[in-house]
């Protein structure tokens, strides 16, 4: 395989980080990717037996609040791939320090360190919860990469995690903006399927809950599926390809909770899931391929029948199900 460029993976420990790692160094790259603590078997383990790790794999221990913990991981590299953020969708009790804290100043201290360092492109993991909770946006036009969310309604309602993924994109927009630096991004909906941290992230555990029978409808958070593979190969056709530029929406299919949970409930009747009202996301237009930026790139999506049946099976095999 030709030797490539390295690049640095900040959140190369979590769910999505640990799953773009695998496929930069079975595509040839050197990766270093970050972690919050390089002592812990749980956030290194799983990177290290990965195939390549031994000789194009490099960790570096950095708290996103340290713009020198940062400036070290990424001396030397071409690009960077910043998926490091706090993922808390259920109650914070200081949301400013948990959430909104490290992703605006650490998205930020990763992109001074970016062009302190001469990184060619960084591509910025925000998600769908950048553009919803949106009560404003028509209810006859598809979602796609011009809705916002609505921070004054985060506010209001105490909707934390959409506000700190919302504030840390327009935060990378208005340095990309003022320092001429190259920045893409990408916004995933739901990220589900196989896991190989030890630990379950945030996505994974509320799609555990809906296997265990909880009714939570979340009405801001869900907008659609996306599986963890096609989340990583996103991320990697963003970097590569120089034609990319603004927001990506990456999601199989925009839908409902309800529907998401039908299609579990069939294909797996043994659990308990729970019926749903029709509408669990109210004022969201149902589409299928609405990436259209991502696909026009080259991405087709694995169903979301696939996404469950992935999900399902790494939960079981994981015995958290
Ligand atoms: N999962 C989804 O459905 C989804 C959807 C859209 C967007 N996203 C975004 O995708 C990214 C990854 O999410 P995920 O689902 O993979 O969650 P995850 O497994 O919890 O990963 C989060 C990563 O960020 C790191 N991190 C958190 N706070 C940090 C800090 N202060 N300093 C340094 N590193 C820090 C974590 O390190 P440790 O492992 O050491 O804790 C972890 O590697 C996040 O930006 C999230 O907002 C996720």
């Amino acid at each position: 395989m030709e030797p490539k460029e390295t690049v640095c993976v900040t959140g190369g420990s979590g769910f999505i980080g640990s799953h773009v790692v695998r496929l930069l160094l079975q595509r040839g790259y050197t990766v270093h990717a970050t972690v919050q603590h390089l002592d812990d078997e749980a956030e290194t383990k799983h990177l290290e037996s990965m195939d390549g790790a031994q000789d194009r794999l490099k960790l570096f221990q950095i708290d996103l609040l340290d713009f020198d913990s940062i400036l070290a991981a990424v001396h030397g590299v071409s690009g960077i791939l910043h998926i490091a953020s706090p993922c808390i969708v259920d109650l914070v009790r200081d949301p400013e320090r948990e959430l909104i804290e490290p992703a605006v100043k650490g998205t930020i201290n990763v992109l001074r360190a970016a062009k302190e360092s001469g990184v060619k492109r960084v591509v910025v993991t925000s998600s769908i919860s950048s553009m919803v909770p949106n009560p404003g946006w028509p209810a006859d036009v598809v979602m796609d990469e011009e809705c916002w969310t609505d921070l004054e309604y985060c506010k209001q309602n105490g909707i934390w995690y959409p506000a700190s993924k919302t504030m840390a994109e327009k935060a990378a927009w208005e340095f990309a903006r003022e320092n001429g630096l190259d920045v893409v991004v990408i916004n995933p909906g739901t990220v589900m399927g196989p896991i190989i941290p030890s630990g379950i992230n945030a996505s994974m555990a509320m799609f555990r809950r809906l296997l265990e029978g909880c009714s939570d409808q979340y009405m801001n958070f869900f907008i659609g599926p996306v599986h963890v593979e096609d989340v990583a190969l996103a991320h990697i056709l963003l970097y590569e390809n120089p034609a990319a530029s603004g927001r990506h929406l990456c999601i199989e299919s925009i839908c409902h909770w309800s529907d998401f949970a039908s299609k579990a409930a069939e294909l797996y009747p043994e659990y308990k899931i729970p019926s749903f009202p029709k509408d669990t996301q109210p004022g969201v237009l149902r589409a299928q391929n609405p990436s259209k930026k991502l696909i026009a790139l080259g991405m087709s999506f694995i169903p979301m029948e696939q996404i469950i049946k992935d999900a399902v099976e790494s939960l079981k095999s994981k015995a958290y199900i």
